[in-house]
Formats: C-alpha cells, structure tokens, sequence
C-alpha cells in the first residue's frame, strides 16, 4: 500500500500470542516500559499492539467502539499517550466482519467511523481480522477500510490478516501494508516449519510498502528450544516477515533477548533492498537440509544453513544455487557468532560447505561453526 509505511517490514510487540484475553491497560503500558528497557525499541521494536478483546462486549449508544471498561478503564486516547510519551507506536486490532474472533463488535459496515474513532485515539496501527466475515468476498470486505484510514488524514499501518484464504498475496499489495499468508501460528517447530514454508510460495509479491506475513514471533513462549527459535527468528528475518515479539516481554530469559536483539540479523529483515529470501536447495531426507537464501543492499547475500534434520549435517550452498558467478570471491561472516569476525575467503572452486551448528533440531550437538574449501590443497581451510 503505497501510504509512506512499510519500507521495511514492521517491528514491534503483540499481545495475542502469549496473552491472548488476558490483557490490560497495564500490560500494555509495562510492555511498552520493557521495550524501552530492554533496548528493544531503540533496535526498532517501535510498535505496540493491543490484539482481540480490548473492546466491550457492545457499542455504545452513538454505535461507536469503547474500551472494555474493567481491562481498559482510561480508555485508548490515554494509552496512547503514554506509548508515544516512551517514543513508540500504539497499534489496535478489528475485524472485516460482523465480530471479533473473540467476539466483539466488528467493524464491517462501521469502516468510516472506526477508522475515524482510531485516528482520534492516536493509533498507528490496525490489525484487521477475518471473523464473522458473512461469506463476504475479503477483495470487497479489506478496501473499504483502507480508504476509511486513508480518509482520517492520520497514517496508520493497515495489517490485513486474512489468513492467507483468498490468497492475499495477489491482491493485497495495493490494499494492505502487510498480509497473512498462512493460518494461525502455534509454539511448535512443526508450526513454524510449516508456515515458513507456505510462506515461502508467496516471496515474489513482497516488498517495499507490503510484505508476506507468516504470522508473529513465538520467540520465548517456551515451546521450542533455543536452538529452534534462533531458527524461527532467523528464516522470518530472512522472509522479510514482520518482526512482531508475542512473548511477555517484561519477563524475558537472557537468552530470549539475546535472540531477538541480534542486531545484524534484524538489519537483514530491514534491509533497505527489501527482496524475501526464499528457500533455493533442499537435500536429505524428506527435505531436511535446506539452504535459504536472498540478496541484501550493497552487493551481498544473506544465507542460511537449515538443518531442518534431526541430527548434524553438512550443508552445501553451490554458488549457481545462489545465484553467484563460478569466479566469484566473497567475504563471509556468521550472524549468530558471539565474537563476530569476517573471514575473506577467495574461491577458486564453485562451493562452500558449512558443518552446520546452528538450527540443528532438538538433542543435537551444537559444535562451533566451521567453514572450509573443498579443495584437499586447499590453504584457505579455516
Ligand atoms: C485470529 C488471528 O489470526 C490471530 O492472530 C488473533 O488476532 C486472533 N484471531 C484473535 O482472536
């Protein structure tokens, strides 16, 4: 949607996947404390997004949308006052239809006034949901809201979450600033795993201004392992995915924030070229060896080695499979190495091979990452 947002995908915090119902003005405002405490805003973890059950079972007598009045009792003005007062963005969740999923009022037939009702709250964000929807078309049910924001004069990032069921990806570029393509995440490898990869189909439409939406982060609900969440957290970077935290971010493991926090990772979902990686080779059993890959701005690539298996693999990324010149010299660097060094490899031969140690599946051994040539007479051999 061509609205000034989503030059890069959008980052920032969700209440559904770790709190769902249970949610309150005071969560709201001790995430937005911890986002700013933590250093995860200033890593651009900028919006703050309230999801489904904020509002009263009804609306009121003027048929506007209220604040539940127990969870939300100084209502959404307030709130996002105090959001932006920490130099954050306040996001709110609706539905294209009848009601929410959690049922409260939707705002199919009410787009002009709750659109407007947002603006004057001071939100920047609206995720929209698919709900209740009464068999209705979402190509008619999704554009009368967009105008409906556009025509409040405030910019707000208008998240379509459709689920993926009409394909979003080919319709939503001019409607949307990001689109789900997939149905629900759940805290499972094999949820996430699946949902990369459906959202893999769709890479071609991202971009600048929209973006695919494998749905928010599981990252520190407990779920996966460290190990698998670096994954999580690595391929939806690579995808160009939002970059949206679901975890209680007041109460995080070290190693939860050290993931989310991994600054060159984050810069390769907000690079500036703005194209998806996608998965280019797979190998192994079942697939289970996979290397993804995509460009980045200023002449370089970023891949990743997943193992998908379950035990330690080699990996191998022929340069054709990344799109790289036989000739080709690079320059590599692994983004999960703590003490981070660049090795300047030249190449005379067409591969690179890594024993992969990182997004090895669970009870894997994690050994430290090395990269060598094929050659036998190789001198480069780290
Ligand atoms: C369905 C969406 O896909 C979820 O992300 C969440 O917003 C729930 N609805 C809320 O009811």
């Amino acid at each position: 949607l061509n609205n000034g947002l989503a030059l890069t995908p959008q980052m920032g915090w969700n209440s559904w996947n770790f709190f769902a119902c249970s949610i309150s003005e005071d969560l709201i405002k001790e995430t937005a404390d911890a986002l700013v405490s933590t250093g995860l805003a200033d890593l651009g973890y900028v919006y703050v997004n309230i999801d489904d059950c904020w509002s009263a079972a009804t609306r009121n007598l003027k048929g506007q949308l209220v604040p539940d009045p127990k969870t939300f009792p100084s209502g959404i003005k307030a709130l996002s006052d105090y959001v932006h007062g920490k130099g954050l963005k306040l996001g709110i969740y609706g539905d294209a239809g009848a009601f929410t999923c959690q049922v409260r009022p939707g705002s199919l037939f009410h787009e002009t006034g709750d659109a407007q009702l947002f603006a004057d709250w001071g939100v920047d964000y609206l995720k929209y949901d698919n709900c209740f929807n009464l068999g209705i078309d979402p190509k008619k049910r999704y554009p009368p809201m967009r105008d409906a924001l556009n025509a409040t004069g405030r910019t707000i990032f208008y998240s379509i979450c459709e689920w993926g069921v009409e394909d979003p990806a080919l319709w939503a570029r001019g409607v949307g600033n990001s689109w789900r393509t997939t149905d629900d995440i759940n805290d499972t490898w094999a949820s996430m795993t699946t949902i990369a990869d459906i959202n893999d189909k769709w890479a071609s439409h991202a971009g600048p201004g929209g973006w695919n939406d494998p749905d928010m982060l599981e990252v520190g609900n407990g779920g996966m392992t460290y190990q698998e969440y670096r994954a999580h957290f690595s391929i939806w970077a690579l995808m160009k995915a939002p970059l949206l935290i679901g975890c209680d971010v007041r109460n995080m493991t070290a190693e939860t924030l050290e993931i989310l926090s991994n600054k060159e990772v984050i810069s390769v979902n907000q690079d500036s070229l703005g194209v998806q990686g996608r998965k280019v080779y797979v190998s192994g059993e079942a697939n289970c060896l996979q290397v993804w890959a995509g460009p980045l701005s200023g002449n370089r690539l970023v891949v990743a080695f997943w193992n998908r298996c379950s035990k330690a693999a080699t990996i191998t990324a022929r340069w054709d499979v990344l799109g790289l010149e036989s000739s080709t010299h690079v320059s590599i660097r692994d983004l999960w190495q703590v003490i981070k060094l660049t090795f300047q490899l030249v190449f005379w031969l067409k591969e690179l091979k890594l024993r992969l140690t990182f997004c090895v599946r669970r009870r894997s051994y994690q050994k430290v990452y090395q990269v060598y040539k094929t050659a036998s007479n190789s001198p480069n051999t780290l």
